[in-house]
Parts: C-alpha cells; structure tokens; sequence
C-alpha cells in the first residue's frame, strides 16, 4: 500500500496568497513523489481556491458538521466540501477534542455522516501526557474507536483511515518512539479485526501524526509499520513536506 502523506495546515495561513504559495509549493513538489499520495488539509475558508487545481494532490476538510444543512452558524457541511472537491476529511482532531468541547458522540456522528456521504473520514485518536503517565493509553484508544466507530457496519468501515496522534506530540517536537507507535498500531489493528475481520483489519490504513519531521518519518512507517503521516507544524514549509513524502515514497 502507498504511504499516505497528510497536511494538516490548521488555522495557519493567514491570508489566501500565503495559502496559495504553499499550495503552489507543495503541488511542484509532488512531482518528484511516485507512489505515495498527498492529501492536503486547508483551513475551510481557503478550500475553495484550491477546488480542481491538482489531480495528483487531493482535498481534505479540516472539519465538518453532521447535519446536512440548516441553522448551524459558523459550521461547514459535508455537501459544501464535498461540491468543492473534497474527498477526505479529518474528524476528532485532538484540538477540536479538547479547545472545542468535541465528544465521542458527536465525533461519531460526524463519522457515519462522512461515510453517508461518500467522503473518506480520517478518524484522529490519540491520548494525553496525563492519560499516558497513568498508564491508560490503550484504555483510552479503545474507547475513542469503539464510541467514534459506533454504528459503522462492516461494509462501510473499508472506507476509513485512523490517525493516532499522541496529544503530547503534536507540536511539540516530542515524538512518539517508533516502539509505542508500532504497539498501537498493533493494538489498533487487533481491535479492528475484532470488530471487522482480518481484510478490512489489514487494509484500513492507520496513521502517525505529531511532530513528524522529514529526519523522523521513516521510522514510523519502516519500523512502527503505519501506513502514512499526518503532518501538522513540517506541511507549511512546501520544501520539508515534500522530503518528508519523499522518504517514504515507496
Ligand atoms: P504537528 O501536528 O505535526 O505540528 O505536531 C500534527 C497534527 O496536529 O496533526
């Protein structure tokens, strides 16, 4: 399976032009990637400049709402991303966990509304300093997938990439090492087999994210065994991102 390679811009770019030049940045650069395929995460407000301007690179929402439209000020709805191109979405980042009050259920809605609606969800899971000091790290990844998962049938569950992102990681430049990674992949692995069988187990990609760097990727992929990256902080600077893909381009 090609490495899937994530950025994550945030609510970075301040204006549209700075937005472009890392667009523009980036979509050079992935002309020198083979096989591993980009997925760029704009803040919403910009998505829309970048809807049908690169067919190797493709679109994803930083957030969604459930509801497919309505009274829900300030929310982006599943069908807007989706008419302006976006086929991939990240839903229960750790900041909208936690600065934004997102629970469980309502990272669960927002999953099986993605799949109603033919878009990729990117489900993130990831634990605490607090909760990893206290030895509960499993405890609470299992929790987040079986409640962000609840309701999603088999034949549905092929079309979901996980995200484990350590709270503690992201944007820290504290990286997870490569053994707890490849722990939790395993552990995520396991769970899915349980709840889905050995095929979809194997072939829903699982990624890393939390300051992945262009000298720290190859580890997680070669020895902890994920699938791809999500890059936050690195997938601003176009020349780093691009070496990140590049290492693990295969
Ligand atoms: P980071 O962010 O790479 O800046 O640590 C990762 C993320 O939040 O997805």
């Amino acid at each position: 399976m090609a490495s899937l390679v994530v950025a994550n811009w945030k609510m970075n770019p301040k204006t549209a032009n700075e937005a472009k030049k890392i667009f523009a940045g980036t979509v050079a650069g992935s002309k020198k990637i083979k096989r591993a395929q980009i997925i760029i995460c704009p803040p919403s407000a910009f998505l829309g400049l970048f809807a049908g301007k690169a067919k190797k690179v493709k679109l994803g929402a930083q957030n969604c709402h459930w509801e497919e439209k309505g009274a829900f000020t300030g929310e982006v709805s599943l069908a807007q991303i989706k008419d302006i191109g976006c086929r991939f979405v990240l839903i229960g980042h750790s900041e909208r966990r936690k600065l934004f009050g997102e629970t469980d259920e309502m990272i669960n809605k927002k999953v099986l509304a993605a799949l109603n609606f033919g878009l990729t969800p990117i489900l993130c899971l990831g634990e605490t300093a607090e909760e990893k000091e206290e030895g509960r790290t499993f405890q609470v990844l299992k929790d987040q997938l079986e409640k962000g998962l609840n309701g999603v049938i088999k034949k549905m569950a092929d079309k979901i990439i996980l995200a484990y992102e350590p709270v503690w990681a992201i944007g820290t430049g504290k990286v997870c090492e490569t053994c707890q990674a490849e722990e939790v992949n395993i552990f995520l692995k396991k769970a899915i087999n349980e709840k889905y069988g050995r095929t979809i187990a194997n072939a829903m990609p699982i990624l890393y994210g939390g300051s992945v760097k262009s000298d720290n990727v190859l580890s997680f992929i070669k020895e902890a065994k994920m699938s791809g990256v999500l890059v936050g902080g690195a997938s601003l600077d176009p020349k780093e991102f691009i070496k990140i893909a590049q290492q693990i381009d295969f």
